[in-house]
């Protein structure tokens, strides 16, 4: 698709011209997009009026993985379920801040097509201070044989993701999205409350500016990790300093790394060997944004988008960005960390098992 420089593109009009390439499309992933760039448009709404109405605070509630869940949190969560539990489209949802799937009620349409799964406010611990947050979408074909969809839908490998987004609540609201299309970015002029095409075709640029890692947890990194840093400190003396920047919440991360260039990890210890971030909510749908953009996320032993998920909540290592700036990081794991690496192989694969 190719639109004149200057033209004003919505997202509802790129999404439908997208579907046009395919003729057997019936409508229902483009109603899907169109579905979480309206939740976005409504998430943003509250995202920005959050330091003015008394939404901030934790809701007294925690999340499955024992974090404070924060007032928007909960509202994030609940808007995306209502604006999907009754369309048809979807046969079944996960969210990060629920344990465990989240059916489609018995009174509204089942048999939907689609496995959507989603992470509704990441990073909220910077909520209440006012830094960037976001959420991120996952969406996958159903494969479950009968009506109701299932885990098997939701635990599939991210090379079989059919679209995947984030929305970064920033300086500006910004929805990027993937139907395996290239990468295509909006930003949300509130004004009319469209999202318009700003950044068409994303690619990761080939020259990085920035690495990204909680340089506070140094003293848990293995020797591999370590090094490698260093390396992209420039402090061996092979290469340029890259720039260091860590916002703390993965998305705006991410975000800044894929227009800038660079590398992004969290990656595992000793103690806990597949890190922090989740695989499924977090790590394959960006994953899979950053390889159609020409970069690459691994888990430190290869492609994250060939894993196989064996639960909802499962953890992984992350480096994501640059392909050559992540495969130095597997080189340097490999090199140094072989003990670590057997240690979350071995993991890995009694997951599998
Ligand atoms: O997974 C949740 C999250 O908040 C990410 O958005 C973010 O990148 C990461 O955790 C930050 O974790 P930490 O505070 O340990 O660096």
């Amino acid at each position: 698709m190719t639109f004149s420089p200057g033209s004003l593109i919505t997202i509802e009009r790129h999404i439908l011209e997208q579907q046009r390439r395919y003729p057997e499309a019936t409508g229902a992933l483009t109603g899907l997009l169109y579905d979480i760039a309206l939740a976005a448009k409504i998430i943003a709404r509250e995202t920005t009026r959050a330091g003015l109405v008394n939404i901030l605070g934790a809701a007294g509630s925690a999340n499955v993985h024992g974090e404070r869940q924060q007032k928007l949190d909960v509202f994030a969560d609940e808007v995306i379920f209502r604006m999907n539990d009754h369309t048809g489209r979807v046969c079944v949802l996960a969210s990060e801040e629920h344990d465990d799937l989240r059916p489609i009620p018995e009174h509204h349409p089942r048999g939907g097509r689609y496995a959507l799964i989603y992470d509704p406010l990441d990073g909220s611990s910077n909520i209440d201070v006012n830094v960037s947050i976001g959420t991120i979408f996952a969406i996958h074909r159903k494969v479950s044989v009968g009506e109701r969809g299932s885990l098997e839908d939701v635990l599939q490998p991210g090379h079989k993701l059919v679209a995947a987004a984030y929305v970064v609540y920033g300086s500006s609201t910004m929805l990027v999205y993937s139907t395996g299309q290239g990468v295509h970015g909006f930003t949300l002029d509130p004004g009319v409350g469209e999202f318009l095409l700003s950044h068409p075709d994303i690619r990761i640029p080939a020259a990085p500016t920035y690495y990204s890692v909680n340089q506070g947890y140094e003293a848990t990194w293995t020797a591999g990790v370590r090094q490698y840093v260093a390396w992209l400190q420039g402090l061996d003396g092979t290469r340029e300093p890259l720039g260091g920047r860590y916002i703390g919440s993965l998305v705006s991360d991410f975000h800044r790394n894929l227009l800038r260039g660079g590398v992004y990890l969290y990656p595992g210890t000793p103690e806990k060997p597949a890190g922090k971030l989740r695989l499924t909510y977090e790590a394959q749908p960006l994953a899979f944004i950053a390889a159609q953009a020409g970069g690459y996320a691994s888990d430190g032993l290869g492609d994250v988008l060939d894993l196989q998920p064996t639960s909802l909540h499962q953890r992984v290592p992350f480096f994501v960005g640059n392909r050559d700036l992540v495969e130095r990081a597997e080189a340097y794991l490999r090199t140094h960390d072989t003990e670590y690496l057997a240690r979350y192989a071995q993991e890995r694969q009694g997951a599998a098992g």
